[in-house]
């Protein structure tokens, strides 16, 4: 059992919980997640480590509520203990030798995007934020982001915070300013990753895409997470998260994405009647 130490509300949808995993935190790397279970009986969550403290022991993820397994998490208090917290899987994020940087994060996607821009900047690399959201309510970890980059450019779909508009817009504008970019990193739904993957291509800037599938085992054994890369299949929790997002194929991983939609869907309704029943 994995104690709670800390539980915040970062939107009225995200939720940010830091969780007593020592020898997790130990170590944890930028990039890297860990898979959750509420309770013994609950859905394994996959999430990538927001950030790790490893002399306090702790690790901190951060999930939007979508069905009924994170209900279930996010149900949880302070105090109280997760059943399952195992990590840290997958491959971090490679950022060594790297000078200058865009990191693109969108949604919840930012989550992630964040100790990615720490981990640069903590090694000197200058680094360029765009971050996107659908509005102002939605905008998660702006402090942090401040913190670490050089610039940051704030968007929402809306206007009702930031600029208006989508984060690909900013990084044109700066790939044709002569930002000189030795990498773009984008994190966020596959929409976006794949047109800041468009943006990118005929300027020939690498760029890396974290991929997020539906997971189960974490460990390359169930399949569940595969994705076709360059031609190939890869699984996303042993070969990935990250990717070169000039091989992903993202049509047919927004396809899969959408498979368990309604699944999602049922699960919320079920999990919410259970919680009305609990409530009664
Ligand atoms: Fe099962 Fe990746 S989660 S193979």
């Amino acid at each position: 059992m994995f104690k709670i130490v800390k539980k915040r509300e970062l939107n009225p949808t995200v939720t940010e919980m830091v969780i007593e995993a020592p020898l997790i935190a130990k170590k944890a790397k930028a990039g890297q997640f860990i898979i959750v279970r509420a309770g013994a009986d609950s859905a394994r969550i996959p999430l990538t480590i927001a950030h790790y403290d490893r002399e306090a022991g702790t690790v901190a993820i951060i999930f939007q509520v979508v069905g009924g397994g994170t209900m279930e998490l996010n149900a949880l208090n302070e105090g109280d203990c997760v059943h399952d917290f195992v990590g840290p899987l997958g491959k971090a994020t490679e950022i060594e030798g790297l000078k200058n940087v865009c990191v693109v994060g969108g949604g919840v996607g930012c989550a992630i995007a964040l100790p990615v821009a720490q981990a640069l900047k903590a090694q000197g690399t200058h680094v360029t934020g765009i971050v996107g959201f659908r509005n102002k309510d939605l905008v998660i970890l702006e402090d942090e982001f401040r913190a670490c980059c050089d610039e940051l450019i704030i968007m929402s779909d809306d206007g009702s915070y930031g600029r208006q508009g989508v984060v690909t817009v900013p990084l044109e504008e700066k790939i044709k300013a002569g930002a000189n970019f030795d990498e773009v990193i984008a994190i966020g739904p596959l929409v976006m990753m794949k047109f800041v993957v468009k943006t990118t291509k005929p300027y020939n800037i690498k760029t890396v895409v974290s991929m997020n599938p539906i997971m189960v085992d974490g460990t390359g054994m169930c399949g569940g997470c595969r994705l076709t890369v360059g031609g190939k299949t890869k699984f996303a929790c042993v070969d990935g998260p990250d990717f070169d997002g000039f091989e992903v194929d993202f049509d047919e991983a927004m396809k899969r994405g959408t498979m368990y939609r309604e699944a999602e869907a049922k699960d919320r309704e079920e999990e919410c009647n259970l919680l009305k029943k609990e409530v009664e």
